[in-house]
């Protein structure tokens, strides 16, 4: 029995800001974020949208091709938490109608989140093979207006349907995990954006990339040339670009364009949405398989890397016909529907949903018809409404 990825559920809030014009607002040359940092644009959260609403619109991208009975496990990882004790993903399994029997917590290692919600639901689901785990990677980058990092902010949730002979993606044996207490970004609790060493970050971020990828490769006795795509998290896509060519630089031609190819098609997204954290390494996956033609049984490697730090690499293998369990074309609506902000627009956007709301105050949202959303606070609980 093979288990693995069967649903890919994506969600981006309803505005971004265009790289160009936030490098005329800041004085630097736009192609400093357009080639130096490969983003084009970035999407933003207003006050409705947080972690849980986005987790929600996420998940019921797909939620009609899952049998609700048999949803046994509910994972949530984000570092866009809403509450100190109360995991997102009660809001989540409320909102979905999930069973009262279902398990369901939320996890915090910075980016490296989701993939430790995939790995515990991999071998969860190997386990009890009738049952599936939806694992949801949901969050807000906010690193601050007019910071070194606000160019490679961004908003967006992916879920992600965990079950036995999925129709995406199996889920290989094997992972190489690495880990250090480091300080290269954390968001500290009286913080409502991230402080980061940004240059360490970039260093540290690529020295996990070759622990894991050679500890994985003596490990599975597998080659570079063995892959037809590496992906990677992205907080920025340059990031990611830098660690493909270190992964490609002694490879032959062939092997090389292969994966620089695929490299480009998984970015897609994450140049048009910016750094999503959690998600960020599975936006990239759903960028492949959107915008690349991939053989059957293609193995494709993941690349995971969470601040503090978390690294992991580990693998799985396309299943034959998957593009039919996509969900390509709405996706791509997704991204080309959001309004343009002005920057004195998003400055005011996100520095409004930086505060906390007055309790008892209705939040109104502008989303589509269909989107949760959050609508303020009564009596302190959280209240998330549908449009
Ligand atoms: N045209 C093309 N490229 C240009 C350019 C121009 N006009 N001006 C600068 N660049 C290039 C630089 O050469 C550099 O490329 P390199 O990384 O290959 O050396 C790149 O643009 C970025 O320039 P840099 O001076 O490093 O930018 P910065 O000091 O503003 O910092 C980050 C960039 C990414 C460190 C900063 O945005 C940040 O801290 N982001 C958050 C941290 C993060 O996401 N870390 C990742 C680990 S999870």
């Amino acid at each position: 029995m093979q288990v693995g990825i069967d649903q890919i559920g994506f969600y981006t809030p309803n505005k971004y800001v265009d790289m160009v014009d936030l490098a005329h607002a800041r004085n630097e040359d736009p192609n400093k974020f357009l080639i130096g940092i490969g983003q084009r644009k970035m999407s933003v959260a207003d006050q409705t949208q947080d972690a849980v609403s986005m987790g929600i619109n996420a998940t019921l991208r797909y939620l009609d091709q899952v049998e609700l009975a048999k949803v046994g496990l509910l994972i949530v990882g984000t570092e866009s938490g809403v509450d100190q004790s109360k995991s997102a993903s009660l809001f989540i399994k409320s909102a979905l109608n999930l069973p009262v029997n279902v398990r369901t917590f939320e996890v915090k290692e910075a980016c490296f989140g989701m993939t430790a919600g995939i790995m515990i639901a991999r071998d969860y689901v190997r386990l009890h093979p009738n049952h599936s785990a939806i694992v949801i990677g949901a969050d807000i980058a906010r690193y601050g207006v007019n910071t070194g990092g606000e160019v490679t902010q961004g908003a967006g949730s992916i879920s992600i349907l965990i079950k036995a002979d999925p129709q995406i993606m199996t889920l290989n044996d094997g992972h190489s995990a690495y880990s250090a207490d480091i300080n290269d970004f954390w968001r500290p609790n009286d913080s409502p954006v991230a402080l980061v060493d940004g240059k360490y970050s970039k260093n540290v971020y690529l020295d996990f990339f070759k622990h894991t990828y050679t500890a994985y490769q003596t490990q599975t006795g597998s080659k570079t040339s063995d892959f037809t795509a590496l992906l990677y998290h992205l907080p920025f896509v340059k990031m990611g670009f830098k660690a493909n060519q270190l992964a490609i630089e002694k490879e032959d031609e062939e092997t090389k364009k292969r994966l620089a190819d695929n490299f480009t098609a998984s970015a897609c997204y994450s140049k048009e949405i910016g750094n999503i954290y959690t998600a960020s390494l599975y936006l990239s996956l759903l960028s492949l398989l959107e915008n690349a033609q991939l053989p059957e049984n293609a193995k494709i490697g993941l690349f995971s890397y969470g601040s503090g730090a978390m690294g992991e690499f580990y693998s799985g293998q396309i299943v034959n016909n998957y593009e039919q369990a996509l969900h390509k074309t709405a996706d791509q609506t997704m991204i080309a529907r959001r309004q343009k902000l002005s920057i004195p627009e998003y400055e005011q956007i996100f520095n409004r949903a930086l505060q906390v709301p007055e309790d008892g105050l209705e939040l109104a949202s502008d989303e589509q018809s269909g989107m949760w959303y959050f609508a303020g606070t009564e009596n302190h609980v959280r209240q998330y409404r549908q449009k």
